[in-house]
């Protein structure tokens, strides 16, 4: 994009938002030019939050379908806008209504724990929903004689299980392409090149499950290993005293995290890490959204009313 063009897009959206009383929640992943434009930029967690919170009537949200169908439900007398339709998740991909039904009638009495990137159908079908940022405390809030179906991610559910010691903790084997893209072997190189760096690890990341064993083994004795939502990462990095940081997350996050903390370097753990359903948002999309007020995410009222029961619970847990 021309700088000229870029620059006047921007002021054309920030003068559009305003005209039309349109609030921009954006996702930590998304393109510089359209974090620039958000009035918030969060992880999945504080934009649900957000959501609920703001007093505009339309919600320009960027991000994936998944994180605006769940603003919609939060907020249904609110109009929900996506600038891209197609913006999905493979995550999200992983489970299907019917799969989760059939995983449930094999569990009578098991607690259904979904992480957000899920759609809403599967919400309504779900008894608690989380965040990579309460997914541990969600599922410590549920009594311990519960057996528990965790869904769809197997990396944070291993996580999950392994932070709180559960047994009767059952997996789904689903994972996002981005993040089980990221290897051992990617963050074993990146480390040895950087000894003073601390490292960020997303729960979502296939090295999680290793790392996790390794930390717990000692192997990580002189490092900072910390597991965090992508929120979770820009407040750790903002308060640590390193000056150096791996990160393991998809790359977006990289933009925010260099304009908060000019002084210190960030470098991924994959170069390769890049979502391209986040990245589908572009400054054009997000114009044409608001000019011609598209494209609305609507969720039908008897899905949001059951799912909004699991939303609700995941915002009361921090
Ligand atoms: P966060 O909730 O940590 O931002 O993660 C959302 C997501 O889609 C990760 O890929
Ligand atoms: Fe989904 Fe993965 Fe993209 Fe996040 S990074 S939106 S989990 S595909």
């Amino acid at each position: 994009m021309l700088v000229q063009h870029a620059t006047q897009l921007k002021e054309e959206i920030l003068k559009l938002k305003k005209q039309k009383d349109v609030v921009i929640l954006a996702h930590n992943y998304q393109v510089p030019d359209v974090q620039d434009v958000a009035d918030f930029v969060g992880d999945s967690l504080s934009l649900s939050r957000q959501a609920a919170k703001v007093e505009n009537k339309t919600i320009l949200f960027c991000g994936v379908h998944f994180m605006a169908e769940t603003a919609a439900i939060i907020s249904p007398q609110k109009k929900v806008l996506i600038p891209d339709l197609e913006a999905g998740c493979s995550l999200s991909d992983s489970i299907t209504v019917n799969d989760l039904r059939k995983w449930k009638k094999e569990h009578p009495g098991a607690i259904s724990v979904g992480y957000v990137n899920t759609t809403a159908e599967i919400k309504a079908e779900l008894d608690y929903c989380c965040t990579s940022s309460n997914a541990v405390n969600v599922v410590k809030a549920i009594p311990e004689d519960k057996e528990i179906l965790f869904l769809p991610d197997m990396f944070l559910g291993s996580y999950v299980a392994k932070m709180t010691g559960r047994k009767n903790m059952y997996i789904w084997a689903g994972e996002c392409h981005v993040h089980a893209g990221i290897s051992p072997s990617d963050v074993h190189k990146k480390l040895d090149d950087l000894v003073n760096a601390e490292f960020v690890i997303h729960p979502e990341c296939s090295c999680t499950t290793s790392m996790l064993y390794d930390v717990a083994s000692g192997d990580y004795k002189n490092r900072q290993v910390q597991i965090l939502s992508t929120e979770g990462m820009m407040n750790y990095v903002k308060n640590s005293s390193a000056q150096q940081f791996v990160v393991a997350t998809e790359t977006g996050i990289l933009y925010r995290m260099r304009q908060q903390n000019p002084g210190k370097t960030f470098v991924p753990a994959s170069e390769k890490a890049e979502c391209q359903y986040m990245k589908m948002i572009t400054p054009e999309k997000v114009y044409n959204s608001l000019m011609e007020d598209k494209y609305e995410v609507k969720v039908p009222k008897e899905i949001a009313d059951k799912a909004r029961l699991a939303i609700e619970r995941m915002l009361s847990v921090s």
